[in-house]
């Protein structure tokens, strides 16, 4: 599926022969309503194929129901959350949030491509130990010790490197403005070690 920026995209999903109703919406049929609307992006299952859009295979369920409830309370605000998240969100209640979360989370987990050997060693480095001579945390003492993810800390391995740094760029920037401490967290890191960080996380 291709989209502009900035265009209706329930209107779209509806050219695509995809009818997100109210009765689908809200049929707490998490499975029915992932195969029917999100994979149009997110690919079968949520391991998606785009790096446009982030993989939610194996996402914790808590960081998934989280994210809708912030797209749908406009707190999540970065344009690609408002231009694609925003519409559909609103549309979900909270049983279809919660049973979409139970159904990703349970979809098992892939790991991306590798990239270059010496930033994903770099980046491994970075992720378990930080760098504590310039203020950065290691991201293994939130996102877990693999990348797995626990409650609202999101999974991040397998990720696509392109989703991972263009959020490491909204926290910074302040468009993804409901995780202060996320932001903070992304001050730290250079444009060198997001991007090693980033490799090392998609072939994880
Ligand atoms: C038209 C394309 C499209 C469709 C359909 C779509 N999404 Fe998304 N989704 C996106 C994009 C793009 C992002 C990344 C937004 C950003 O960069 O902030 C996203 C982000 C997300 C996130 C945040 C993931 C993270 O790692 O933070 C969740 C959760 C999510 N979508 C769930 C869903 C669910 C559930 C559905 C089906 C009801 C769905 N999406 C349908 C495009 C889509
Ligand atoms: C003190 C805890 C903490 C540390 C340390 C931390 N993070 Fe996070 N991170 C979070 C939380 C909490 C979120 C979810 C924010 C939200 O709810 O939107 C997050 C979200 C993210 C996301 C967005 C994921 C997605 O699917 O959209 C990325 C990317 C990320 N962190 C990368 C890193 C990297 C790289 C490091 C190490 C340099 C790191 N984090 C260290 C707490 C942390």
């Amino acid at each position: 599926m291709i989209l502009g920026p900035r265009l209706p995209v329930i209107a779209l999903l509806a050219s695509a022969g995809l009818t997100f109703t109210p009765a689908l919406a809200q049929s707490e049929d998490g499975t029915r309503i992932a195969m029917q609307i999100c994979s149009g992006c997110h690919g079968v299952g949520g391991r998606s194929e785009s790096p446009m859009f982030p993989q939610l295979n194996a996402q914790t369920p808590e960081y998934i129901e989280a994210q809708l409830k912030g797209f749908r309370e406009h707190a999540r605000g970065e344009n690609t959350a408002r231009d694609y998240m925003w519409g559909i969100a609103a549309l979900l209640d909270d049983a279809a949030v919660q049973s979409l979360a139970d159904y990703f989370s349970h979809q098992p987990a892939t790991r991306g491509a590798s990239g270059d050997a010496a930033l994903t060693a770099r980046g491994q480095k970075i992720f378990e130990r930080g760098v504590p001579d310039k203020g950065v945390p290691a991201c293994a003492t939130c996102h877990g010790a693999q990348a797995q993810g626990a409650g609202t800390f999101p999974r991040l391995a397998g990720q696509h490197k392109e989703y991972l740094l263009h959020q490491i760029e909204v926290f910074k920037n302040g468009t993804r403005g409901n995780a202060p401490v996320m932001s903070a967290v992304a001050h730290t890191l250079n444009d060198e070690q997001a991007k090693a960080v980033a490799i090392y996380l998609q072939s994880k």
